[in-house]
C-alpha cells in the first residue's frame, strides 16, 4: 500500500524548529515533492480550540488535564490529518508530536513515562514518526529565543526546561535509530544542511 513519509520535529521551546521546518518545507517542495506542514497542538479545527486553551487558559490547569488535552489534540490531528495525508503519499512535516508529550508532561511536569507511553500509543495507534529531529541547544539561549511574551507553557521557569531538554537527549539516546539529535547552536544554514543530510537519507 502507498504510504508516504512522517517526519516530526521536536525540541524545547526557541531552539529553532520552527525556523527548520520551514527551510525544509521549501527545499522539498522546490524538488517537487508533495509535503504538508502541520503542528501540534492545534494544526485546524478543534484542533486550533485546543491550543488556544493549552496556550492561553490562565486559570488551574492540572498536569493530568493538560496532557490529556495534548493527547485528544494528537488522536484528532492523526485521524483527521496525518493518517489521510500518508495515505495520499504526502511527506508530512509535524512541528511536535508524541515525544513532545514526553518531554514536557512526562519528564518537564514529572508524570509517569511510562503511561505517558502508553497512551500516546492509543492516541496514535499504529502510525509512527519514520524520523523525528532533536533540535538541542542549551536553556539559556532558547529562553533568550522566546522573549518576554511568553505564553502559558513558556512561563514554566528554566529548571522545567532543563528537565525537558534532558528528556529529549534520553528518548534519543533509547531510540537511536527513529531519534537524531542535532545541535541548534549552529548557524541556521549548517543546521539546514544536516537536517537535508537525515531527510535526503530516508
Ligand atoms: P508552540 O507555540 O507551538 O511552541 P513551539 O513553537 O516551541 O513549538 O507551543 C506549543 C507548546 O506546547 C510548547 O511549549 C510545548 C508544549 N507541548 C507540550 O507541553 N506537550 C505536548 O504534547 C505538545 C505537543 C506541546
Amino acid at each position: 500500500m502507498k504510504r508516504g513519509l512522517f517526519i516530526t520535529f521536536e525540541g524545547a521551546d526557541g531552539c529553532g524548529k520552527t525556523t527548520q521546518i520551514e527551510l525544509l518545507n521549501n527545499y522539498l517542495k522546490n524538488k517537487g515533492l508533495d509535503t504538508i506542514l502541520t503542528r501540534e497542538p492545534g494544526s485546524r479545527g478543534l484542533g486550533e480550540k485546543l491550543r488556544e486553551i493549552l496556550l492561553n487558559y490562565d486559570g488551574e490547569v492540572s498536569s493530568n488535564c493538560e496532557s490529556f488535552l495534548f493527547l485528544a489534540d494528537r488522536a484528532q490531528h492523526i485521524d483527521c490529518v496525518i493518517n489521510p495525508a500518508l495515505k495520499e503519499g504526502k511527506i508530512i512535516l509535524c512541528d511536535r508530536h508524541t515525544d513532545s508529550t514526553v518531554a514536557y508532561q512526562g519528564f518537564g511536569r514529572g508524570l509517569d513515562i511510562e503511561k505517558i507511553k502508553y497512551l500516546n500509543d492509543i492516541a496514535t495507534g499504529s502510525t509512527k514518526p519514520d524520523l523525528t529531529i532533536v533540535f538541542d541547544v542549551d536553556i539559556e539561549t532558547s529562553m533568550s529565543r522566546v522573549g518576554k511574551e511568553k505564553d502559558r507553557m513558556e512561563s514554566a521557569g528554566i529548571e522545567f526546561f532543563n528537565r525537558v531538554r534532558n528528556g529529549y537527549l534520553k528518548i534519543a539516546s533509547e531510540e537511536p535509530q527513529r531519534v537524531k539529535v542535532i545541535d541548534s547552536s549552529d548557524t541556521i544554514e549548517n543546521i539546514h544542511k544536516k537536517v537535508v543530510e537525515l531527510v535526503e537519507k530516508l
